[in-house]
């Protein structure tokens, strides 16, 4: 009895919910037929689905490059509900990013970027407006500025040069380095003494470490999200997707909050003020011109820990890789450092 009630209950709920898409979907194509006389050339697609299809499997951006030599440099997509326009030629690609730049640099809302930036209130996710340029404006002037990057020359320093005395002593006795680990720990390293003012040990964020958990994030991000196609979706969760990221932004909030409760607890005068000092000391003056709290404070360490940590440690991989297999290049590196630092001393950053 029980069985069939639940049967009949979750039948209703399906139906109900088809019904409603369905409506939701003519009123959208009768709403938008006039318009999609003005749009690029387009693949044909599915009803509802569109073009979502392109996007599953590994490597859509193959499948996207081969309908773009049929249609054209500015294709037309329909992604569910989402109009997108797909850009594929060096001049096209111009006009999106620098001639009209302003009419295209905002993000768009997505379920990943709620839960990875506090509600878009990070850099990276907010939306083009007054927000994002007072609040970049905060981090260029009080976080990137160049006084503030040259008060940690000294650590970084200390830091590189722990990394070249082990590899020397490794080299010393013929231990097989991965260079490709040592890099990533190094960035972290700066990354933490920079924005924490202490190193982290992987396992302060969560037990699977900090790499895992990283690569969970983009995993996510990436992920085509059904809620973020039909947007009555998200609150269903079809894929789970949204639990997950709800978990991680858990797991990054209990961590920053510890760390801002370390800051507020202890203080040390002497040392260089790092990026939550300085978060804490403008969101206690006010001077901020905008709502700024633990939030905020919260959503620009989140996409400094992001952004920093794969980015820098992945060029400088790809540029060791690249002279290892260009011994030419390698050569004429390796001849300029011997002219203009000599071999005695380490490079400064005023030697770049
Ligand atoms: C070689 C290293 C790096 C590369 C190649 C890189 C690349 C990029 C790219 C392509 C963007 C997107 C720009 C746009 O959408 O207009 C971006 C944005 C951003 N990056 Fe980096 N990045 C690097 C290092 C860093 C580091 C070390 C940090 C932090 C300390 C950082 C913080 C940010 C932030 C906050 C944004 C968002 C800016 C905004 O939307 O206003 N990045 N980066």
């Amino acid at each position: 009895m029980g069985f069939r009630v639940f049967c009949s209950n979750s039948m209703t709920l399906i139906w109900g919910t088809l019904v409603v898409f369905l409506f939701v979907y003519a009123l959208y194509v009768l709403l938008n037929i006039h318009k999609r006389k003005r749009f690029p050339p387009s693949p044909t697609g599915f009803p509802i689905l569109g073009h979502l299809l392109l996007l599953a499997g590994k490597n859509p951006h193959q499948h996207l490059q081969k309908l773009a030599k049929k249609h054209g440099p500015i294709m037309y997509v329909q992604l569910g509900l989402v109009p997108a326009i797909v850009v594929s030629s060096v001049d096209a690609a111009e006009k999106f990013l620098k001639t009209y730049d302003h009419m295209f640099a905002s993000r768009p809302h997505s379920e990943a970027s709620q839960y990875l930036s506090y509600g878009q209130k990070s850099l990276i996710f907010a939306k083009y407006g007054v927000y994002w340029r007072n609040m970049r404006k905060l981090c260029a002037v009080h976080l990137l500025s160049n006084h503030k990057i040259n008060s940690f020359q000294s650590m970084r320093k200390q830091e590189v040069q722990l990394l070249i005395e082990s590899i020397k002593k490794e080299a010393h006795d013929c231990v097989v380095v991965d260079l490709s680990a040592r890099i990533l720990s190094l960035n972290a390293n700066l990354t933490c003494l920079m924005m924490f003012g202490k190193k982290y040990m992987d396992e302060d964020l969560d037990k699977r470490g900090f790499k895992a958990i990283v690569q969970d994030v983009v995993d996510l991000a990436s992920t085509p999200n059904l809620g973020d196609f039909f947007p009555f979706l998200g609150v269903i969760d079809l894929q789970g997707l949204n639990r997950k990221l709800k978990d991680l932004s858990k797991v990054f909030d209990e961590f920053l909050e510890r760390i801002i409760d370390e800051h507020v607890e202890y203080h040390d005068r002497d040392q260089t003020k790092d990026f939550v000092d300085t978060m804490m000391d403008i969101m206690q003056s006010g001077e901020a011109e905008f709502q700024f709290d633990r939030r905020h404070i919260k959503a620009i360490l989140l996409d400094m820990l992001l952004a920093a940590k794969d980015t820098t440690a992945s060029t400088v991989e790809w540029i060791l890789t690249e002279l290892l297999r260009h011994p030419q290049v390698m050569k004429k590196l390796q001849n300029e450092l011997q002219e203009v630092v000599g071999l005695e001393r380490m490079v400064k950053e005023s030697d770049l």
